[in-house]
């Protein structure tokens, strides 16, 4: 059976990389969380202690600290930084904080999307960000864009962190996701926007397998219907 390309985009903490990862396991796909990314490239400008004029020493950086997933002992997948498991650290909260303004250089975009795109290349994949149904993978045969109200997403984001061990407050995240998602979506280069071929699908008050659910049923009916052709 041919393999699709799996597109998830949406606004912070909309479930987006729990379903992945659910859907990437069913399917026997490969997941790849492009947000760790974006994070990766963060926490590699906050040791080095970069600022927003030092585009230069970032794109360098980036040719020189690799970014690499493996699968750990645990079957979780784990994010390296130059050799360094940087999988808890790059979820903190200086990290989270600074990404939207890493991330929105369209020179650091391009280097990461060139590397989405290598890794998509070997087929099988399903993909979470905020760009990948409009830029990354704009062929990929399913689009899902995921929404959530802030009040849900930040609930989540604080169950997480609790779950973690990373100190929060429930107010200050809700302030904090309004303003990355206002960040990400008025950005110049790449915003997070649904592609006009994405199916949108509003997750408040729905459970998980709900949404891995209505996921898998569109992936079947495209796998179904090229298997028949
Ligand atoms: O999915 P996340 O919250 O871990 O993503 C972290 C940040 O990375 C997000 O605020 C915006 C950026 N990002 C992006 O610009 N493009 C992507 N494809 C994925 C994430």
């Amino acid at each position: 059976m041919n393999k699709i390309k799996i597109a998830i985009d949406g606004p912070a903490s909309s479930g987006k990389s729990t379903v992945a990862k659910l859907i990437a396991k069913e399917l026997g796909y490969t997941y790849l969380d492009t947000g760790a990314m974006y994070r990766c490239a963060t926490l590699m400008v906050l040791e080095n202690g970069w600022q927003e004029n030092d585009l230069d020493r970032i794109l360098k950086g980036l040719d020189q600290y690799p970014i690499r997933f493996e699968r750990g002992q645990d079957e979780n997948q784990r994010v390296f930084l130059n050799n360094v498991d940087v999988t808890k650290r790059i979820r903190e909260n200086d990290v989270t904080n600074n990404v939207s303004w890493v991330s929105a250089f369209p020179e650091v975009r391009a280097k990461l999307v060139e590397q989405q795109q290598q890794i998509a290349a070997q087929g099988g994949i399903i993909m979470d960000g905020r760009d990948i149904g409009t830029v990354v993978l704009p062929d990929a045969e399913l689009k899902i864009f995921l929404i959530a109200s802030v009040e849900e997403r930040a609930e989540r984001r604080y169950k997480e962190n609790l779950a973690k061990g990373i100190p929060t407050d429930l107010e200050t995240l809700k302030e904090e996701i309004a303003a990355r998602d206002y960040k990400d979506s008025t950005r110049e280069a790449s915003p997070l926007k649904k592609a006009d071929d994405a199916i949108e699908f509003d997750t408040t008050g729905v459970s998980i397998s709900e949404v891995v659910q209505f996921i898998l049923e569109k992936a079947k009916q495209i796998l179904d219907s090229e298997s028949s052709i």
